[in-house]
């Protein structure tokens, strides 16, 4: 039994759960649409949102998946209208961050995501709904997802976008633990922390694929291979899938396939 594990984004951020899934699980094969010719989502309405994300998680259907990880906050705000359409299990990126943000005990937490996150504000709900007592600010942005799809790494225009949400948390209280509720954001993590040092920053993609490993092993369901694989697919073009490859350090990458669904 080789079932493979499909992890979809809007664009490359869904690498960052890529990365915590071959830290957590070497042995698993895994593969990965991003739908770069649509990105960014967080500026669509709900209905283009889950239309474009159905065809992503057929795709994985076809292609004999064993559970599908949306490593896409955007996305996962939405689970409860497609969860429950396939046979196989669809883990979204922000409960299992929820509830470590409670687990941790943490009674403040600054949520920065693209504005349809923030707007849905799925994770104020999650939390508050364990812990009343947690304070929660959040800022919404509109850009800093296509930026980083762009490609535009280390680019001035991304610092300054990324100080300026930082300054405009901080007028909304001096919350030290920040969610970067955006799995494009934690490829730029270390601009955050150029800016703030102290500031801990809370990686939604490192959750989700412990509550991947998690779900395998309680339906009994992981590899017992030593080494996986990854291959790509996208809706856009591959350059910049092997900037980020190089960047995170992933590993057994096999093709990066262009396709149209
Ligand atoms: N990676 C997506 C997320 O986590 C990016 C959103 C977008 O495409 O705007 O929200």
């Amino acid at each position: 039994m080789s079932k493979k594990i499909g992890v979809l984004d809007s664009g490359i951020g869904g690498l960052t759960t890529v990365k915590s899934l071959q830290e957590l699980l070497p042995g698993e094969d895994i593969i990965y649409f991003g739908d770069n010719k649509n990105v960014p989502y967080g500026n669509k309405s709900k209905d283009e949102i889950l239309a474009l994300t159905l065809k992503m998680i057929d795709f994985f259907k076809e292609n004999d998946v064993k559970i599908v990880a949306i490593a896409c906050n955007t996305i996962s705000t939405l689970i409860d209208s497609y969860r429950d359409k396939y046979e196989f299990p669809i883990i979204d990126i922000i409960s299992p961050t929820a509830d470590y943000v409670v687990k941790t005990g943490l009674d403040n937490v600054a949520i920065l995501g693209t504005e349809f996150t923030v707007n849905q504000a799925s994770y104020n709900k999650l939390i508050l709904k364990q812990n009343p007592d947690i304070d929660i600010i959040s800022e919404g942005s509109k850009n800093l997802a296509a930026l980083v799809d762009g490609g535009k790494f280390d680019d001035e225009e991304t610092k300054e976008t990324i100080s300026t949400h930082l300054s405009n948390l901080k007028s909304k209280g001096n919350h030290k633990n920040l969610v970067l509720a955006c799995t494009h954001y934690p490829i730029v993590q270390n601009i955050f922390l150029s800016y703030e040092p102290d500031l801990n920053l809370i990686n939604p993609a490192y959750q989700q694929a412990k509550a991947v490993k998690e779900i395998l092993s309680g339906k009994g369901l992981l590899s017992s291979k030593e080494k996986g694989s990854l291959n790509i697919y996208t809706s856009g073009g591959p350059d910049i899938y092997t900037k980020l490859i190089e960047r995170l350090e992933l590993k057994n990458v096999g093709q990066i396939t262009t396709v149209d669904i």
